[in-house]
């Protein structure tokens, strides 16, 4: 048993990222906070993602995605696409990356990724991606997940 699991793993640090999934029609936005650099070359992120999510469908179903980092005063971003709803892109503002995913213009940074592989974990999969581009797109101080509080609901879901 690991009393205040909730409370210890926030002082893991990480940000908090909208990852963009999808191409053409198909496409949907998602906000993550388990995403991490795995290697320098090649350029590699990974993405822990719930395989039960709406946006896990489409990144299998496209092989690519973009990570798109928020910013500090973007708190209610967080929120929005921490949600599912239907059609929750209405009313921002996208690029198309190479890959064809979904860029989010307001972010401070992104990285245009191709999914290399999945691994399992526990009841996430990890997603191996490989960064092809990457650009700074607006300046600020990166948003961190332990600033979001229960945003995401977690303190429910440990064992
Ligand atoms: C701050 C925050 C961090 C989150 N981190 C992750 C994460 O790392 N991986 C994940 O799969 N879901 C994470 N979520 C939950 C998803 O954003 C949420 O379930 C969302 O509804 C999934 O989108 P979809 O249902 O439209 O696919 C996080 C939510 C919030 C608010």
């Amino acid at each position: 048993m690991i009393e205040n699991a909730e409370t210890l793993v926030k002082q893991i640090n990480h940000g908090v990222y909208v990852i963009g999934v999808g191409v053409g029609e198909r496409q949907n936005a998602f906000t993550a906070a388990w995403v991490m650099q795995v290697s320098f070359d090649p350029l590699l992120l990974a993405i822990s993602i719930n395989p039960e999510h709406y946006s896990y469908q489409l990144m299998k179903e496209s092989g690519v995605c973009t990570v798109n980092v928020l910013g500090r005063e973007q708190y209610a971003l967080a929120e929005h696409f921490g949600r599912s709803a239907p059609d929750k892109m209405a009313g921002f503002q996208w690029q198309q990356a190479e890959t064809g995913a979904p860029v989010l213009s307001e972010s401070l940074a992104y990285f245009d990724c191709q999914v290399s592989h999945y691994t399992d974990a526990g009841d996430h999969k990890i997603a191996v991606c490989k960064v092809v581009a990457a650009a700074t797109l607006n300046q600020g101080r990166p948003l961190l997940y332990s600033q979001t509080g229960d945003m995401d609901g977690s303190s429910e879901l440990y064992g």
